[in-house]
């Protein structure tokens, strides 16, 4: 399904009905890497999984982004699906969380729960600025394969590489369908995000921080310190996962998740 929003074409899935749950891939992904979201926890909510601003089939107007934009266009989204005054539940993986913590942060009476899985709180160090300035030059001089083949050995568990080659598959595809002016106008939204530490303690909303426990992209530390500062969170690390839980122990994830929303 697609959306027209202010000045942005918005490709979306939805399926189920009840608690409206938003779903935020990561970078550089697409909706699909929800497919076993969509599948399952429509039985348990409304789901709604668009393709943030330059990925997947929705439009890829030049960049610089910013988690503030994606954050809107996520409400603008909203707003057309008739959700302008019902709390949606937002959950978002990696870069999905960070516009997260930035809806939570422009919307706050907009959120009835979040979902932060695979995420930090913090800013970009300088030295990860920088790396985002080589990730955007390579992929304006070598294409998306570079940026696949760069990100993809580190995106999944050492276990699933050696015994889920399906898994793998589905990874680099839903990758490789990131269109380069968008993966140079989402580096540079991720590159200038703000820092949503101090947020943390002042989310009322109750919050599940899953991580998978052999993240290498981003460590579980950084859930651990993102669980702590919240007032109201529930931390689950994940066996035999790494960056994109989700996909790689789909049962455990979306049992965590349906349980978070019977409990609002
Ligand atoms: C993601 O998976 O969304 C990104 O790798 C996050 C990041 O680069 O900070």
């Amino acid at each position: 399904m697609k959306a027209q929003l202010p000045g942005l074409l918005m490709a979306y899935s939805e399926q189920g009905e009840g608690q409206p749950l938003l779903l935020l891939h990561g970078y550089p992904l697409s909706r699909r890497m929800w497919e076993p979201q969509l599948a399952s926890l429509s039985g348990a909510a409304r789901v709604i999984a668009p393709d943030l601003r330059g990925h997947g089939d929705t439009d890829a107007p030049p960049g610089p982004y910013s988690v503030d934009q994606l954050a809107d266009d996520a409400a603008h989204l909203l707003d057309q699906l008739g959700l302008t005054t019902t709390p949606v539940v937002v959950g978002g993986l990696s870069m999905g969380g960070y516009v997260a913590l930035a809806f939570q942060r422009r919307y706050p009476q907009r959120v009835a729960g979040l979902i932060l899985a695979a995420t930090r709180a913090g800013a970009d160090s300088p030295e990860a600025q920088a790396n985002r300035d080589k990730a955007a030059a390579t992929a304006q001089a070598k294409g998306n394969a570079a940026i696949v083949d760069a990100m993809l050995p580190k995106m999944l568990a050492a276990r699933t590489y050696t015994d889920r080659p399906e898994v793998v598959a589905e990874a680099r595809a839903i990758m490789a369908s990131a269109p380069v002016p968008g993966i140079v106008g989402t580096l540079a939204a991720m590159k200038t995000r703000p820092d949503s530490t101090a947020q943390l303690a002042a989310i009322t909303q109750p919050v599940l921080v899953l991580h998978g426990a052999d993240d290498v992209l981003i460590p579980p530390s950084e859930a651990e310190a993102t669980a702590r500062a919240l007032p109201r969170a529930r931390l689950v690390l994940i066996a035999n996962a790494g960056h994109l839980l989700n996909l790689e122990q789909p049962v455990a994830f979306n049992a965590e998740v349906r349980t978070f929303l019977a409990s609002l």
